[in-house]
């Protein structure tokens, strides 16, 4: 006798559809970088292009010899980030540390608690996850988030409520957009 034992949810999720411009494949076959994200590359079979991501997550994928490696060879982070950045004077100061590809962040006020973890998907842009932790009830957010390195100690970052996180004392939309330098 079948025993069911538990209920298969099919969720869907409904991907954030940044502006990114719709690749045309140079050639019918073959695999191509992405510069919008280095960690994917498109795959051509027939002219027709899928996007697909590398196999490990600390991977980039290296048109040199179109194979997904650790450590990208052809590109760099533009600038290094590492640094104090005041956010709000006598309030909020965020201590950003970069180590080769990643960038972690945090950033303390009274009344919340940031941290960050992200990585480089390309010379400029970082993307990660932040959690911002509200200290008066431990109530804490899980939001996505990407920094633009703008200039030298300079950067813009967009973030936004992750599915299903929760919205503690945030306001709707739950994104913000912030820019600083040092
Ligand atoms: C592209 O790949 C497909 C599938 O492997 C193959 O049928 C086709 O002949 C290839 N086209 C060219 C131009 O190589
Ligand atoms: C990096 O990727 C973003 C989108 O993810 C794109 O807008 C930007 O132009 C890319 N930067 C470079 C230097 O290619
Ligand atoms: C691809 O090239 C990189 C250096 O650019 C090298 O480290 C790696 O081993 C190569 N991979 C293959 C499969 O040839």
């Amino acid at each position: 006798m079948i025993q069911f034992t538990g209920i298969v949810a099919v969720i869907l999720f409904n991907f954030l559809t940044n502006t990114v411009a719709v690749f045309i494949c140079p050639q019918v076959n073959g695999t191509f970088v992405n510069r919008d994200d280095y960690r994917s590359f498109y795959q051509c079979i027939n002219g027709i292009n899928m996007l697909k991501y590398c196999p490990s997550a600390t991977q980039y994928y290296s048109t040199g010899n179109a194979t997904c490696q650790e450590g990208p060879a052809e590109w760099n982070y533009v600038y290094d980030l590492t640094g104090i950045y005041t956010v709000t004077a006598n309030v909020e100061y965020r201590h950003v540390y970069q180590r080769d590809y990643d960038v972690y962040w945090t950033s303390d006020t009274p009344t919340v608690a940031n941290t960050f973890i992200g990585r480089h998907i390309n010379e400029t842009h970082i993307v990660g996850i932040q959690t911002r932790l509200v200290r008066l009830t431990g109530c804490t957010s899980v939001l996505n988030a990407r920094m633009v390195a703008t200039g030298s100690k300079s950067f813009c970052q967009h973030t936004s409520l992750a599915v299903f996180g929760r919205a503690c004392d945030l306001v709707a939309p739950y994104s913000s957009d912030l820019c600083i330098s040092q």
